[in-house]
């Protein structure tokens, strides 16, 4: 029997292995509402992580994150879902401190040295971040599921959500786009190496260094751009904070090669629904073509912060950012008034 790779054990075809947000918008719609004075951020605003106050100085981050395969090295894809599962953390103002992992593999098809690869790559993350894994919970699947639930700390003054974006802030995106569109070329065995090796330097970066520099500088909003994409997670703050935001693409990055193969058609159906889903929000200026529209939209794994910043602080942020290490940080646009719209430009 030919030995199968790691990406063959990746989420049938589907929303990238996750609900799409419109489906989840309308089931979460009809659930009883969650009251407690000390849950500071629920599930009403879609923001990336809950926040609950446990007394005055003190604060849990909470969030859980599972993807199916999108690296074939196992220690790579191990890194990039920790990465990914802290990022939620790091968007709240939040630092990680102890964490579970969650795992579904098929138990009969898989070696232990592969399953041991994934634990030992979200293990090396979780050291980098400062942060223990206590524990987790394991169970049999069709297919490869690896994730995190994260614990964090933060005052409860200074959380961060996606809700406080103001009229006059610029935004800044901390890592370049492309990532569903280069795993997806991937699992089609159509991506070059160097994009390949661009994306997983990516998806492994933590946020850990961005969300230090912008608690120090002082931020209005944030949240981490993952599987609703650039212009879906734009538009969750935008409406969140009751504003409209002007996203400019010509200084959106992205990563090399993400253009190219998705001009091939080479995108991840997340990224289309993403489409579908932004559109009857947002004003597309009539020269942008579908691709371009579509890579905006690019559901993306472990992706940068999108920082709503005052104004007057925003050549500050970028240049700490660029300054702790974090080069791809980019000013994309800015905050106007408004309720909830895209203007993409
Ligand atoms: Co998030
Ligand atoms: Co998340
Ligand atoms: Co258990």
């Amino acid at each position: 029997m030919r030995r199968k790779r790691l990406l063959d054990f990746a989420f049938a075809a589907g929303c990238a292995g996750k609900a799409c947000q419109a489906d989840l918008f309308a089931i979460l719609k009809k659930l009883p509402r969650i009251f407690s004075p000390d849950l500071i951020v629920g599930s009403d605003t879609a923001d990336d992580a809950g926040v609950y106050r446990l007394n005055r100085n003190t604060a849990l981050v909470l969030t859980v994150d599972v993807l199916g395969p999108v690296a074939d090295e196992p220690f790579t894809f191990g890194q990039i879902a920790a990465a990914n599962s802290l990022s939620d953390v790091y968007a709240m103002g939040g630092k990680p401190v102890a964490c579970l992992s969650v795992l579904g593999f098929p138990v009969n098809e898989i070696e232990h040295k592969t399953i041991r690869a994934i634990l030992a790559g979200a293990i090396e993350r979780m050291r980098t971040a400062g942060a223990v894994i206590a524990g987790g919970h394991t169970f049999k699947d069709m297919e490869i599921k690896f994730g995190l639930a994260v614990i964090g700390v933060v005052h409860p003054k200074k959380v961060i959500t996606n809700a406080g974006a103001c009229p006059g802030d610029v935004l800044i995106l901390t890592k370049p786009l492309g990532t569903g569109i280069i795993t997806t070329a991937l699992k089609a065995k159509k991506a070059p190496d160097f994009a390949v090796r661009n994306a997983n330097r990516t998806m492994i970066e933590l946020n850990r260094r961005s969300a230090e520099v912008m608690c120090r500088v002082g931020v209005n909003a944030v949240t981490d751009v993952t599987g609703f994409g650039l212009l879906g997670h734009s538009w969750e703050m935008a409406k969140a904070s009751g504003v409209n935001m002007v996203i400019q693409s010509a200084t959106v990055p992205f990563l090399p090669g993400a253009i190219e193969l998705a001009g091939k058609k080479l995108y991840p159906l997340g990224t289309v629904n993403n489409y579908r889903f932004v559109k009857p929000y947002t004003h597309f200026a009539r020269y942008l073509d579908t691709t371009t529209r579509l890579v905006l939209c690019d559901a993306q794994t472990s992706g940068g912060l999108l920082i709503a910043v005052p104004g007057k602080r925003g050549a500050q942020l970028l240049d700490q950012l660029h300054g702790s290490g974090v080069k791809t940080a980019a000013v994309i646009g800015w905050v106007e008034k408004g309720n909830g719209r895209l203007l993409v430009a």
